[in-house]
């Protein structure tokens, strides 16, 4: 199928940055974008909210700066994250600032509805919405959302149980529009697999983790690069949902990742008064099972450039 053109570029590769609770901001998402891939953060990062609009104009400011400059170089267009979950007491007010200025493309996590696809669709933008397995794909659809984000097992922060292969087979059958994979996408082979599964881009966030751009601990990063898929621990118990983490933040917060117990998922809470609260993603590190594939604290650029040689080589390796 054809992607539409907020997704399909001339992209330097078929990436999204995926959004990333308090690491991602206009810093790394400028930079994805200037590398030439699809940046996105979540709204609830810019705090507080009045920041939303202020994040929004400074990326599209140096971006439009970097074009400026050099003409010749592709800058991608990037994506808001809403959480759609009765909790988030400022869903409303982000939709205004996202429509104000036209955010080309809305990612929507934890609820899909109609009235939010229909505001994106006002100004002409794009609603992706991410998804754990074919049922929700399904409802997603049925709402008015233009694609889907399937969420597979080994994905950093909420993820699915699901197979890649098995989720994007089941979604291809019956959804030719867009459709991203997301799930311990770390390499550039991966972004190929990707692709050959049956999906349009890959939906890549921890590698993003241990970026300069990032804004994580030091620690967090290193811990990034440190560990491997064996260090990933999946647990309901910090937000309600079901998520992968690193289990030496687990330990470091003095507890054992090996007897966590369970959570209640209307425990999870997005509101505005939660932000000190919880401890999970400030304390206890989201990370998915593709983290083995980092091995150093670069540049988004360099990154980026790293993954490309991989995508190269293994489409040479495949095809000669
Ligand atoms: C630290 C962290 C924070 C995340 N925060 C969000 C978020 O705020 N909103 C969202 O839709 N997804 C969030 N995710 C999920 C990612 O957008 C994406 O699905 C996931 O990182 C992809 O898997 P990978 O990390 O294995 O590449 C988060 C993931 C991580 C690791």
């Amino acid at each position: 199928m054809t992607l539409v053109p907020a997704l399909a570029g001339p992209l330097t590769l078929p990436v999204v940055g995926s959004p990333l609770f308090i690491c991602s901001g206009p810093e790394l998402v400028g930079a994805q974008c200037r590398a030439g891939i699809i940046g996105a953060f979540p709204a609830l990062n810019a705090r507080p909210a009045a920041l939303l609009s202020d994040w929004i104009q400074q990326i599209d400011e140096e971006n439009a700066s970097f074009a400026a400059a050099d003409p010749d170089a592709y800058v991608g267009p990037f994506a808001v994250n809403q959480i759609v979950h009765r909790s988030n007491d400022r869903l409303e007010q982000d939709m205004a600032v996202i429509v104000e200025h036209q955010v080309p493309i809305v990612i929507t996590s934890l609820g899909a509805r109609t009235e939010i696809n229909d505001a994106v669709h006002s100004y002409g933008g794009i609603v992706l919405h991410d998804v754990i397995d074919d049922e929700f794909a399904r409802k997603a659809i049925d709402k008015g959302a233009d694609g889907v984000i399937a969420v597979a097992a080994g994905a950093g922060g909420h993820a699915g149980t699901q197979s890649p292969f098995a989720l994007v087979r089941e979604i291809r059958s019956w959804f030719d529009g867009p459709l991203l994979l997301s799930g311990a996408i770390s390499h550039g082979s991966s972004i190929l697999a990707a692709q050959a599964a049956g999906a349009d881009l890959a939906y890549v966030g921890s590698a993003f983790l241990a970026t300069h751009e990032a804004n994580a601990a030091p620690d967090y990063k290193q811990m990034i690069v440190d560990s491997t898929a064996k260090d990933i621990v999946y647990s309901n118990l910090f937000t309600g949902v079901h998520g992968n983490y690193l289990r030496g933040s687990i330990e470091a917060a003095g507890m054992d990742p090996d007897d966590l117990g369970v959570s209640d998922p209307s425990a999870m809470d997005f509101s505005s008064q939660a932000v000190d609260g919880p401890k999970a993603w400030r304390d206890i590190w989201g990370a998915g099972q593709g983290i083995g594939a980092i091995e150093e604290r670069v540049s988004v650029a360099a990154l980026v450039q790293s993954l490309r040689a991989q995508y190269d080589q293994a489409r040479k390796d495949l095809c000669g």
